[in-house]
């Protein structure tokens, strides 16, 4: 087989778990690819992706939005979340986003359904805009809540969800979370350096809320630590993390990644 060479672009790009969870599938699966992080700053971007002879990228903060530009082609995926996370090349240059479908088979992965639940999604940026997309042909009803409302409101809006717009406050949301099954935070709240910050507080978490935080940095966030406590199931971002890789996988070569071994390399990779 012909070894293809792929890649993940980004600045700063330091210790990449996108390389070893990558790495990781060609060992597992005997495939001869390879998988490298560049740095490449936002004046090097057009002429990377020009002249780049690697078969697929990644791509991550801060070229998701600026890369559009550069592709021959957007799949619906790019075009609905406004943003790329991943390209194809070969005759042409076409850009994707895995991170909404990464969503969705998490929840699938833990054998939740979203059929007539009552989600709320918390924040309003692109990790939010990404998910809202993949709940758009859900039978799941939305709620959307943001420190900035208007963002959401605005959101709300531009991808036609249909969504509750609720107040990010503690009043607002002791008054919605009971009829709430799943919560998701988007917000960098609880990221590392500010591990002490929650989206929610803990005395408005009931046991059977579902918690998914897209943070992977601390694996265990403040929100997850709270709701472990009580009995919630949780979900954490490294789920998110390997199903929009292994997704990436998908589009490039056409394999069915192992999810367990991607998972525990990530795990491996964040304990260090
Ligand atoms: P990403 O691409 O990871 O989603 P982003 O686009 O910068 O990142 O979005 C960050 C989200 O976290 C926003 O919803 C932001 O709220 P605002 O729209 O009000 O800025 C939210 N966020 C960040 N810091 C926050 C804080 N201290 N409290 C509440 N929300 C916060």
């Amino acid at each position: 087989m012909q070894p293809k060479k792929f890649g993940v672009i980004g600045h700063p790009i330091g210790h990449s778990l996108s390389k070893v969870m990558h790495t990781r599938v060609f060992k597992e699966m005997n495939l001869p690819h390879t998988y490298e992080a560049f740095d490449v700053a936002p004046e090097n971007l057009e002429q990377f992706i020009k002249q780049t002879d690697l078969a697929g990228i990644n791509v991550t903060i801060p070229h998701k939005v600026e890369v559009m530009k550069l592709m021959d082609a957007l799949d619906q995926s790019a075009k609905d979340i406004q943003a790329v996370n991943t390209v194809k090349f070969d005759e042409t240059k076409t850009g994707y986003n895995t991170d909404g479908i990464g969503f969705l088979e998490s929840l699938k992965e833990e054998g939740i359904s979203l059929a007539n639940k009552n989600i709320l999604v918390i924040g309003a940026g692109g990790a939010s805009r990404a998910i809202l997309t993949s709940l758009k042909n859900s039978e799941a009803r939305i709620f959307l809540a943001n420190r900035t409302r208007q963002k959401a409101l605005d959101l709300n809006e531009q991808l036609n969800l249909n969504a509750t717009v609720i107040s990010f406050d503690q009043s607002t949301f002791e008054k919605y979370l009971p009829t709430i099954s799943i919560i998701v935070n988007t917000t960098s709240l609880g990221m590392h350096p500010h591990e002490d910050a929650s989206p929610i507080p803990k005395e408005s978490l009931k046991p059977n809320h579902i918690i998914f935080d897209v943070i992977y940095n601390p694996l265990k966030t403040k929100l997850i630590k709270d709701a472990e406590s009580i009995g919630c199931k949780t979900i954490s971002g490294v789920n998110m993390l390997v199903h929009q890789g292994a997704q990436s996988l998908r589009i490039w070569l056409g394999i069915e990644p192992p999810i367990q071994a991607m998972k525990e390399e990530v795990l491996k990779n964040l304990s260090n």
